[in-house]
């Protein structure tokens, strides 16, 4: 299941992260890239060790504690710290497979990628190119979002990002080990947390709605 979550970030928050992203200096994207990814891989990256990477992750990460939608569909466990990279000139990320596990840089750390997501921070209107066209069971669906806004996406999947061929897309990514591995679990209990969510409003269906949260969480301890 792909999910879009709106404004994660202000615009004046997204704005202030442009600003420093635009001066600091950036590596190259193929330094974190396995073999194969790397063959495909063209873009720039900050470095993950780098001060501002962790300055700029956690400012994300605060957010993300914060944000109903992003817990009720990734139900996290452990998240990645955000990395940032920028596309321009023509750059681009052939199709590839996220590693399916990811160690955190300076840690002992090992996450496993059940969800990949991706934070856009630049305008769509400033930049042509540069979707992120993620390949799922009904085809190919291509992700190109306002600024602030972030698609959630499951680790399995092929995806790619098409050449940026005008202006430049700055954006963050991580992955996120999920405490329901499966992705189809993952998205019932999603779907069944916003019915739960929706009918805790209203008196006359009170019960049913307590009924209906108690197999959430039922089930959310049984997977
Ligand atoms: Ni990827």
């Amino acid at each position: 299941m792909l999910i879009h979550i709106r404004n994660v970030l202000t615009p004046e928050s997204v704005k202030d992260i442009l600003v420093q992203l635009g001066q600091s200096s950036w590596g190259d994207g193929r330094e974190t890239a396995g073999y194969l990814s790397s063959r495909v891989k063209d873009n720039s990256q900050l470095p993950e060790t780098s001060p501002l990477s962790h300055k700029l992750g956690n400012i994300i990460l605060d957010t993300l504690d914060r944000n109903q939608q992003f817990i009720s569909a990734a139900l996290p466990l452990k998240v990645v710290p955000p990395l940032f990279n920028r596309y321009a000139g023509g750059q681009a990320y052939g199709s590839h497979v996220d590693g399916g596990v990811r160690p955190v840089a300076g840690t002992s750390l090992r996450v496993r990628t059940d969800l990949s997501a991706t934070l856009f921070l630049s305008a769509p209107e400033s930049y042509d190119g540069g979707e992120l066209v993620i390949e799922d069971d009904f085809g190919e669906r291509s992700v190109k979002l306002p600024a602030g806004d972030m698609v959630l996406y499951p680790g399995t999947s092929i995806h790619r990002v098409a050449p940026v061929t005008r202006g430049t897309r700055f954006a963050s990514f991580f992955w996120v080990q999920s405490m329901v591995r499966d992705d189809a679990r993952r998205s019932l209990l999603y779907e069944l947390d916003g019915v739960v969510q929706r009918l805790g409003g209203a008196e006359s269906t009170h019960q049913e709605a307590v009924r209906l949260a108690g197999i959430y969480h039922n089930l959310l301890r049984f997977w």
